[in-house]
């Protein structure tokens, strides 16, 4: 009763919401132009996501896009706070801007995101950067309408501060600008309840909030009828799916009911907490064909003690268990993982045995991070006397390490004959198309541009060095 009430609530105000979409379409058309927009999403695919959200709003405005910033009448950056390099890049490209804003008052620049979620951030735009017209957080789907009118019609500069995230309903309905038609994003949840003790995430995007089942399942059958073969199922630790939820069913029932959709489609996922992980989810994925074989299970570090500081709350050992399991299961998974080198307190010893766990484990490939410091975090107090040069090198060292398991995995490939997507023209140009296996590797293989988004056998016949080529196998498609 009580998410009946929400809901209507929320609807109410998304209603009111388009009050304003109405209001700035007269006014864009009153001045004549057919404005134009700009939008980058820095960060992760679920930013990726809201960027989306975004676009489809401002096109219903009556906004065109541009890929320029500097031509755009508005520019709007979603941004990332995960690490501090992150940030900086934000803060580089809105200072960018200021040349431009200087020549045209008029072009409106807007700031959304994570990093504006945080209070320290939000002070700094204010005080340093008077020429930023709008900062928003990441859940102000209801209120950005309101905000971009009273800019355009009112010249008034709205800085958020603090937005309320704890119990922030996910606001359905939004209309959504696409970044393609053969694959799409999909959030199920939203949030993160887990606090590692160095990540930012669940201070700036709130607790996890589940979609409801059926419109997951509604977008998905949409997507697929309009013409989309891969589905990436988005959410910061999409195996505590369904939490909350009165109709609620866990992650692997929400794969095998996806499965059960009809079309040719293929349904990707991301991310997989290795302490939710549960051999439900892996049978799931062994048991539905339109789930590929790719497991991004991040890992962070293969040291017990380390794994405790960051509050992971699963030890190498069972992390390793999972594997063997999802081996078992499925013996052609590929793994993928993120490590972070470098965490407070890390030692030769705990460094050595990431490298231990990398070795055994042999990732397809794997993103690797210098730990960066947090404000907030509970990792930001922690003693951290390893000085940057040394965690560089250790860095390295484990980019060399992986670069070499990399490399054997792909060679295990050559022979094979595989079913795979493909995407678009290959890094060799026109005559060449840039495929993906089932297990997220690139294949490049001849062929014509006409076959993109056809499902197609191809031979692996060798591995480069960062990918694979093939030829195809059924000439008749
Ligand atoms: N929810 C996902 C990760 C999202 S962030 C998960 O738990 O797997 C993506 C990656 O950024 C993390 O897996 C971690 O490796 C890295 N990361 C997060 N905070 C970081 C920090 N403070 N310093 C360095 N890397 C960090
Ligand atoms: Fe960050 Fe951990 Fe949540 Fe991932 S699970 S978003 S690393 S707190
Ligand atoms: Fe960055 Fe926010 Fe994603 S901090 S990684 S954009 S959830």
């Amino acid at each position: 009763m009580q998410e009946m009430k929400d809901n209507l609530l929320e609807y109410a105000r998304m209603n009111e919401q388009k009050q304003y979409v109405e209001k700035i379409r007269s006014l864009l058309l009153q001045e004549g132009g057919s404005p134009l927009a700009y939008i980058h999403s820095y960060g992760c695919q679920q930013n990726v996501a809201d960027g989306e959200k975004f676009g489809g709003m401002l096109a219903e405005m009556g906004y065109g896009f541009t890929q320029l910033p500097e031509e755009a009448d508005l520019v709007l950056y979603n941004t990332c706070a995960i690490r501090e390099n992150a940030e900086q890049r934000v803060f580089g490209n809105v200072g960018a801007l200021k040349p431009c804003k200087r020549r045209r008052p008029d072009m409106v620049i807007v700031l959304a995101g994570c990093m504006t979620q945080q209070q320290h951030v939000a002070d700094k735009l204010k005080r340093s950067y008077p020429y930023v017209d709008i900062v928003v957080g990441t859940n102000s789907w209801e209120e950005f309408p309101r905000l971009l009118y009273e800019k355009l019609a009112l010249g008034r500069r709205y800085i958020k501060e603090g937005e309320e995230l704890q119990n922030a309903p996910v606001i359905e309905g939004i209309p959504l600008r696409r970044e393609g038609r053969l694959k799409a994003w999909l959030p199920v949840m939203y949030g993160c309840d887990n606090f590692c003790s160095y990540c930012i995430v669940p201070y700036v995007r709130g607790r996890e909030r589940s979609r409801p089942w059926q419109l997951i399942l509604r977008e998905a059958e949409e997507l697929v009828r309009d013409g989309c073969r891969e589905i990436t199922l988005l959410g910061q630790n999409v195996n505590s799916y369904g939490k909350g939820l009165a109709d609620s069913i866990n992650f692997a029932e929400l794969l095998r009911r996806l499965n059960a959709l009809p079309g040719d489609f293929i349904i990707r996922f991301m991310t997989s907490h290795p302490k939710d992980c549960t051999r439900d989810l892996l049978d799931a994925m062994a048991e539905c064909p339109k789930v590929e074989r790719h497991l991004h299970l991040p890992v962070q570090s293969g040291s017990d003690r380390i794994l405790a500081a960051m509050n992971r709350r699963y030890t190498a050992g069972q992390y390793l268990e999972l594997v063997r399991y999802a081996r078992e299961r499925m013996p052609d998974l590929a793994f993928t993982s993120d490590i972070i080198v470098g965490f407070p307190g890390e030692t030769r010893e705990d460094f050595e045995q990431t490298l231990k766990l990398v070795q055994e484990v042999g990732y397809a490939s794997l993103f690797t991070f210098l730990y960066s410091r947090r404000s907030g975090t509970k990792a930001e107090t922690m003693p951290d006397p390893v000085p940057a040069s040394e965690k560089s090198r250790w860095f390295q060292e484990l980019l060399v390490v992986q670069e070499k398991i990399g490399q054997k995995v792909l060679e295990a490939h050559v022979g094979k004959t595989l079913r795979v997507l493909p995407e678009g023209v290959g890094r060799s140009g026109p005559g060449t198309l840039s495929c993906r296996t089932s297990g997220n590797i690139i294949v490049e293989v001849p062929g014509k541009e006409e076959l993109v988004g056809n499902f197609m056998d191809v031979e692996i016949t060798e591995a480069l060095n960062w990918a694979l080529a093939g030829r195809q196998t059924d000439g008749k498609k």
